[in-house]
């Protein structure tokens, strides 16, 4: 009989195609965590019966459950991402190759499927971190960009069925049971548990005793009400409004701030067919949803349409007529007396905190993956080496939002040192591989202490 069970054990591993991939629950797992293994598992495996993506075919593990233009350019070319190139039946109104390779955005028909070839918007694929943290709202959850991106209820739970129908069908009549099969209660259940799995699970306070010079007068910017007025939107660098303002229910709320208005979009000066996005609604209201900023310097390129490439350009819109001539410009500079405005000293700051807060979150996450990869339960050796997999793609990412801007050079040699070890454990297995991620999570520690007071 163990005999059989050991087989089944191996078989299971075997069939853990990616390493990346969730492998079945063994019996000695607790039942919350097993929910989470099941989601994690239907993430990155399950097509539903389509035309061959997963969840994780645009949420990648290895790019912060999103997907960037660089990410893109290292798949494969029949990777399923690229399935108008080489499906006939999905040749035309499905996907923008060109934009996808280009700008990581993808085709969306939020106002529904009548008119497909002038009806749809182009977005770029949001990280699905911290979404405990950034979806209750005073008027229902908000998912998307938008923050009706989920059929029904509007909530995460149901967001995978608006997902199946967009993103997995084999042919545009998309009928259920004939060009995709639509996700059961149970596996909804199990998505939505992984998916509140990841990342954040609670909002930082706000000020932390920040150690960089440069980054704590960034954070000062962020959060004072006469320069930067970031903390109003995104307070304590979360997605949710401030209490004080907005009052103590609000949550994540939706604001017009003009990124519709950006002059030289990259992917209009493409020339391709690009509508201007309405955002909140049908007919739109022009609003989108607030997103998390903790999240956001390893998770360019930013706001819904990819139109800014890097951190300290999305600081920089702020100051533009884009943002300032907005709905939500014109509310902070009714709320305030002005708009905002920003020097290049002040805009390096601001986005120097956001540098130093993400990299502090990846060192959280990194730590805790490497700390779940030893559970006192019995864990799969495969899921084990996912997780330190996961890790080394957080800690890395540490690094380069950290030099990316040649900040705390210290904590870059520690995390860099963390990394290795991390990488080293996984050709081994036992007390060895123990170690050496006990050592990197050291490591961590120190990074750490070089960036904050503890
Ligand atoms: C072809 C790429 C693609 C695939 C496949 C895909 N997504 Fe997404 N996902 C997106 C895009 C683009 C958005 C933004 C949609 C919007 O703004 O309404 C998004 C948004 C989301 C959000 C909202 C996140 C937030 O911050 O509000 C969730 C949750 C999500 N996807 C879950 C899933 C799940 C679950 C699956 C698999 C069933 C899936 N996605 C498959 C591209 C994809
Ligand atoms: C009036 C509310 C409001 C204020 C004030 C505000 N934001 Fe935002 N922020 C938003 C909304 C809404 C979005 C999403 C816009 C979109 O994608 O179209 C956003 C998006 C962002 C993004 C992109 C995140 C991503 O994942 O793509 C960054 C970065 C950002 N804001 C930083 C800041 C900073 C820094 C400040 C202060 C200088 C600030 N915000 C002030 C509402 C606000």
């Amino acid at each position: 009989m163990r005999f059989v069970w050991r087989l089944k054990q191996v078989w299971a591993v075997l069939t853990c195609t990616l390493a990346i991939a969730a492998c079945p629950a063994t019996p000695t797992v607790p039942p919350e965590e097993n929910l989470i293994l099941k989601g994690e598992k239907l993430f990155f495996n399950e097509t539903f019966a389509g035309n061959g993506r997963t969840c994780a075919t645009c949420h990648r593990a290895e790019d912060n459950f999103a997907l960037s233009p660089r990410f893109i350019e290292t798949l494969p070319p029949d990777d399923p991402l690229f399935v108008a190139e080489f499906n006939p039946d999905l040749a035309e109104n499905f996907e923008n190759p060109r934009l996808i390779r280009e700008l990581a955005v993808i085709l969306e028909n939020q106002d529904g499927f009548d008119d497909l070839a002038n009806d749809f918007n182009m977005r770029g694929i949001p990280h699905t971190l911290a979404l405990r943290t950034s979806v209750v709202s005073a008027t229902g959850p908000q998912t998307g960009w938008s923050g009706d991106g989920s059929p029904g209820d509007g909530s995460i739970r149901s967001f995978a069925v608006g997902a199946v129908i967009q993103h997995f069908p084999k042919t545009l009549n998309r009928v259920a049971d004939v060009d995709f099969r639509l996700p059961t209660d149970d596996e909804l259940d199990a998505l939505e548990a992984f998916q509140l799995s990841l990342g954040r699970q609670e909002d930082l306070s706000l000020p932390l005793p920040l150690k960089g010079t440069v980054a704590a007068r960034g954070q000062e910017i962020f959060i004072d009400r006469s320069l930067g007025k970031c903390n109003a939107c995104h307070f304590n660098a979360g997605a949710n409004g401030d209490p004080s303002i907005f009052g103590p229910t609000a949550g994540n709320l939706n604001f017009d701030t003009g990124v519709e208005d950006l002059p030289d979009q990259p992917a209009d000066l493409t020339g391709e067919l690009v509508p201007p996005d309405d955002g909140l609604g049908s007919p739109g209201s022009g609003e989108f949803n607030t997103p998390p900023v903790v999240e956001a310097a390893d998770t360019g390129p930013f706001f819904h349409n990819n139109s800014v490439e890097t951190i300290e350009g999305a600081v920089a819109f702020y100051n533009g007529d884009a943002f300032n001539n907005s709905p939500a410009g014109q509310l902070v500079a009714g709320a305030t007396g002005g708009g905002i405005n920003l020097d290049a000293t002040q805009i390096v700051a601001v986005a120097a905190f956001l540098r130093v807060i993400n990299a502090l979150e990846n060192i959280r996450a990194g730590d805790e993956l490497l700390d779940r990869a030893f559970p006192v339960f019995r864990i799969d050796r495969e899921y084990q080496t996912s997780l330190i997999r996961r890790a080394g793609f957080e800690i890395e990412d540490s690094v380069e939002v950290l030099a990316g801007a040649g900040l705390h050079a210290a904590a870059v040699t520690l995390l860099r040192k963390a990394h290795s070890l991390a990488q080293e454990s996984l050709e081994y297995t036992g007390q060895r591989r123990r170690q050496l991620v006990d050592d990197a999570r050291v490591q961590l520690n120190s990074a750490k202490i070089r960036m904050v007071e503890l």
